[in-house]
């Protein structure tokens, strides 16, 4: 194991030394495939993923249902996570923030916007946010939700972008990590073939980069078992959280009060 590997606890993409250097090879890594992103994400996910952006929504209805809350979509990537958000929001729900540290994805996000929601209907566009998720330019008690799909993984020091997430929400103000899991048992058996061994080789041929569709299934097997990530949530400052799975296992929502 590297010393990278040892002293981290984040993702640490191959050659990453440190926290910068894994959070610039993310980076990289994003921009490398943001142009065909949402298209390998819907062929590798057999479009599973729309279910869990909207049933992740669904559950944060009561708070989307205040047209004066504020929201944060943390590491949006293309958007599709505030997108659901903003559906279930509706057009009289609140403005919505996504934030993301790729320019090239936010670019996409910008891009779909203008096909998601009608330009009569300015208020309803997201606002896009150029930021680094462990160095959020907000301030302290900010926002009333922060979600993140699939991005949590992704960061180069779990417990610093919790602690990020803790003091940016307001007391009582709750978070939503959509992520990966490994799920057991038989469905584990099939789900680990084809994540290890043929979603590397189809990502890498139709996005025609391997090294992000190598590091996917590698950063949910570093990513820490429900358990623990319960764990660091208590200790980063979360009153309360819980962890729901989501199609067997495969992916799950960690849930959050502050
Ligand atoms: C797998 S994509 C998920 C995008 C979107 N939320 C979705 O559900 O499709 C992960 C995103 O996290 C972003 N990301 C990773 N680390 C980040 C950080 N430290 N700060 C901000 N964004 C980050 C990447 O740029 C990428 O767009």
């Amino acid at each position: 194991m590297s010393t990278a590997r040892k002293l981290v606890v984040g993702a640490v993409p191959e050659g990453a030394q440190d926290i910068g250097s894994a959070s610039r090879a993310v980076r990289e890594m994003f921009t490398s495939i943001a142009p065909r992103y949402d298209l390998l994400n819907h062929v590798l996910s057999f479009n599973v993923d729309r279910l869990w952006w909207h049933r992740t929504a669904r559950t944060f209805a009561y708070i989307l249902a205040q047209p004066d809350a504020r929201i944060l979509d943390l590491c949006c990537g293309t958007g599709d996570m505030t997108f659901a958000l903003r559906k279930q929001a509706g057009k009289s729900g609140p403005r919505l923030l996504g934030a993301d540290f790729s320019h090239a994805m936010l670019e996409r996000a910008r891009s779909k916007s203008r096909d998601k929601v009608s330009p009569d209907d300015k208020s309803a566009i997201p606002h896009w946010i150029e930021a680094d998720a462990l160095c959020l330019p907000f301030p302290d008690q900010h926002f009333n939700l922060v979600t993140s799909a699939f991005g949590f993984r992704n960061l180069a020091d779990y417990d610093g972008g919790l602690r990020e997430i803790v003091r940016v929400l307001r007391p009582g103000g709750e978070c939503g990590i959509l992520d990966f899991s490994e799920p057991k048992g038989v469905i584990g058996h099939l789900y680990r073939i084809y994540f290890k061994q043929v979603l590397p080789r189809v990502g890498a041929m139709l996005s025609g980069v391997r090294g992000p569709y190598a590091y996917l299934p590698d950063s949910v097997e570093r990513f820490p078992e429900p358990q623990e990530m319960l764990d660091r949530m208590r200790s980063a400052g979360f009153r309360e959280a819980t962890w729901t799975p989501y199609t067997f296992g495969i992916a799950g929502l960690y849930r959050g009060r502050k």
